[in-house]
Parts: structure tokens; sequence; C-alpha cells
């Protein structure tokens, strides 16, 4: 199982993302927080600041879409050259269509779940996506306390996931850090956002080779 750490730039200088992206060439991708307003009490930044960070990194582009009316969202991050385009499961009417119509863009499909939303009801959808996102933290905010009652539910998807078979990724978000990341990992997760622990360090592309370290040595 390959680690991933994917540093969420929600804590970053927004006014010099190309600099701030380009602090940490130890990332595995760049994770983007979209938020409207709506499906979250946040507002961050949609399409066209994505379009101008695609033309400034050739860093894979995770996309977090914290948005309603997802299903007439998402598509145009797809197009846009993101390599990843992550939708709630709880803003989606229609999970499978939208799923298939982001691969068939050429981007990986994934779903999200909010920490109170069980992956048991969504098994049936893993062979079609290509991540699933779970928030260890309400999603909306950076700097939020890591939720340990989630950790059952890594555990659960991990188990679905093999019994699936194929590659797909298992993403956890929200308060992942050095003193978190152990038990994530422990638990199943092998892709890890992390925003403030990277940001808010000196040297942010450190934290992201520790981070990645620290995991690895946790699961081997
Ligand atoms: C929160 C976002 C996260 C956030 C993580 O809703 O989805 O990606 O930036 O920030 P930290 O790592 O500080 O919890
Ligand atoms: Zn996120």
């Amino acid at each position: 199982m390959g680690i991933r750490i994917t540093p969420s730039v929600l804590n970053a200088n927004l006014a010099d993302l190309g600099h701030e992206i380009a602090r940490i060439p130890s990332a595995d991708a760049v994770h983007l927080d979209v938020m409207d307003n709506r499906f979250v009490p946040n507002l961050t930044f949609g399409l066209p600041m994505v379009e101008c960070i695609r033309a400034t990194t050739t860093q894979m582009l995770d996309i977090h879409l914290m948005i309603a009316e997802v299903d007439r969202w998402a598509p145009g991050y797809a197009e846009a050259g993101a390599e990843s385009v992550t939708f709630h499961i709880e803003a989606s009417d229609a999970p499978v269509k939208l799923a298939r119509e982001l691969r068939s863009l050429g981007a990986r499909a994934s779903m999200a779940l909010r920490p109170a939303t069980a992956i048991e009801p969504y098994a049936e959808l893993l062979p079609e996506v290509d991540m699933v996102l779970l928030m260890t933290v309400e999603p909306g905010f950076g700097g939020q306390s890591f939720l340990d009652l989630v950790l059952p539910k890594i555990r659960r998807t991990r188990a679905l996931l093999d019994a699936c078979g194929g590659d797909i990724w298992l993403q956890v978000d929200g308060g992942v850090s050095a003193q978190t990341i152990e038990r994530c990992a422990e638990a199943g997760a092998d892709t890890f956002v992390a925003g403030s622990a990277v940001y808010s360090a000196a040297d942010p592309d450190a934290v992201v080779r520790a981070l990645k370290a620290q995991a690895e040595a946790a699961i081997s």
C-alpha cells in the first residue's frame, strides 16, 4: 500500500498560491478545498481559481468540492485538468452518473463522507470510484481537532475496499498531523490531507516528508 501526502492549501497564503504550492515539491498532490457557503458554512474559491492554479503547476490537483448541486459543477473541474475530483455523497443526486462522467473526462472520481455519514449504504458504489475521502473533522474549516470517532469507519472502509479489490485510495482529511497520522495509517488510510500541520511550519516540505515517513513506519 503506497502512502500519499496531499497537503491542503486552505491555511496557506491564498494570495500567493503559486509560490505556496512550489514550497511543497514532495507532496503527492495539492488538495484544493472548494467551499460555497451552502454545503459548508465557509467560502473559499471556485473554478476560475482552479484554472489559474492548473496553469501554474504540474503537480497533481486533488479537488475537494464542499458545494451544493455538485452534480452540476464537478465535471468542470475535470475539464479544467484536475487529476482527481471529490464530491460529497451527501450533496450528489446521482453519484454513479457523476462518477462515470468524471472518469470519462479523464479524472479520478472520488466520493467524500462527512464524519456522521456511514460507508455501508454506499458499499455498492465503491467500484465506481478511485478514492474514498473520510472527513475526520466537520468540513468547512482548517485547524480543527481530529475526530477519533471516525477511526472505526476507516477500518470498516478499508475492509470494504480490500474486498472490492483494485486500487481505490482511502483518504482522510481534517486534523491530520504528527499526533494523529499513525492512528489513521494503522486503521487503513493511505492518502493524507494535512493543512495547518504543513503550512504552519517554517519548512512545509520537511513536514510533508516527515508525515510520509511516519505513516510508512506505522504500517511497516
Ligand atoms: C476542511 C478541509 C480540509 C482542511 C484541513 O473542511 O476539507 O482539507 O484544509 O485542514 P487541517 O489539516 O488543518 O485540519
Ligand atoms: Zn479538504
